[in-house]
């Protein structure tokens, strides 16, 4: 009978040789395998007489058992190297900074911050949130706010016109957020108390105006309302944005086709290199615009004046929010630039609310 020893040592030495993976899988197609050589010698088994069957049986059994075992333990050799491979060339810094999660690098922009703070001053007066759309007809933003068709109050809004319809009619990017004020009082019957926040358009830009900004408007519409009740809102929406004890407004008269009195409100400041701080100092600033609403208006809404009264206000949401939160320019607010709002942005959990303090 052939020598099996020297087919053995071949195939003992080639696993151990065998430096990877895929190099092994090729020892042992070679020997166990459908054409390998041990499997050949197992066939040969059949054609045997059962006398040699029962000597050359155990003796190729045994060899393959060996190979076999050496393949194993070779695969497992090669993969404890592999790994220690992998461990030896795959360096972690712990020192490295944890990167942070997106909650934590997103930012809130300053006038969605503003708008969330006024609504939550609002809200605790209650007042409730009412909006309306940005394109608007003539006759929402002008006409029945008391604006007269050719009143020179009309031109001094910069308006943004789209091209006139066939009937003559055209549409307007509205240049405040008034209209929605004839919206709120044809949609619902008195009392009204609502905030109306927006985005306003005219045709204006240099470093406080930009074509596209932000107002928000107050109204209340009872039976009772005057004057008095505007002047205590307004004096506690102060105190709470600005976050100061004090504040001393100042109420001068003005002109508004939709309000009768009306009124514009400074507030007491003091500006000092650049800064302007608020509650102290000698200066003052024109933040708002204001008065009772005027009998047309409430006419022109179906609202009997002789039953019903109320007031009104606008502010410009842009400019509070540079107030409070020193920003000298508004055009970045618009520019979509992540390093401004990463540095003036604000973090996104931190909502504001009365009781936890509104700026965080
Ligand atoms: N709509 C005015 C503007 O954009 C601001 C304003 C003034 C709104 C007085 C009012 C108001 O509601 O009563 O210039």
């Amino acid at each position: 009978m052939n020598d099996l020893r020297p087919l053995e040592t071949e195939l003992l030495a080639a696993v151990a040789n065998a430096t990877d993976e895929p190099a092994l899988e090729a020892v042992r197609v070679a020997a166990l395998g459908r054409n390998g050589s041990i499997s050949a010698l197992l066939k040969t088994l059949g054609t045997m007489s059962a006398e040699a069957r029962k000597e050359q049986g155990p003796r190729i059994n045994g060899l393959k058992d060996r190979v076999t075992a050496a393949i194993a333990a070779r695969r497992d050799a090669l993969k404890e190297l592999a790994l220690d491979q992998r461990l030896n060339t795959e360096t972690l810094d712990v020192t490295l900074p944890v990167p942070e999660p997106p909650a934590e690098v997103g930012r809130v922009h300053p006038i969605s911050q503003v708008v969330d703070e006024l609504t939550a001053i609002f809200a605790d007066m209650g007042f409730a949130v009412a909006e309306g759309p940005d394109i608007e007809t003539d006759d929402y933003n002008f006409t029945k706010l008391n604006f007269a068709e050719g009143h020179p109050a009309r031109d001094m809004h910069d308006t943004f016109y789209f091209n006139p319809k066939p009937d003559g009619s055209r549409l307007l990017l509205r240049t405040h957020t008034s209209p929605v004020q004839i919206r709120t009082m044809l949609a619902q019957k008195p009392p009204i108390r609502v905030i109306i926040p927006g985005r306003t358009y005219r045709s204006d830009s240099d470093q406080t105006h930009t074509p596209m900004f932000h107002q928000v408007e107050g109204l209340v519409i009872d039976k009772s309302s005057h004057l008095g009740h505007l002047k205590w809102i307004l004096q506690e929406f102060c105190k709470a944005f600005f976050e100061v004890d004090q504040v001393k407004m100042r109420f001068r008269p003005s002109f508004f086709p939709f309000t009768e009195p009306s009124l514009e409100v400074d507030i007491q400041c003091r500006r000092d290199k650049g800064e302007t701080r608020f509650g102290e100092g000698d200066d003052w600033m024109e933040i708002l615009g204001c008065g009772m609403v005027h009998p047309n208006v409430l006419r022109n809404c179906g609202l009997d004046p002789d039953e019903y009264q109320g007031f009104a206000w606008g502010l410009g949401i842009d400019r509070i929010a540079m107030l409070k939160y020193g920003m000298p320019d508004l055009r970045p607010f618009f520019e979509a630039d992540v390093r401004w709002l990463s540095h003036y942005g604000f973090r996104p959990l931190d909502f504001p609310t009365l009781a936890g303090g509104l700026s965080g």
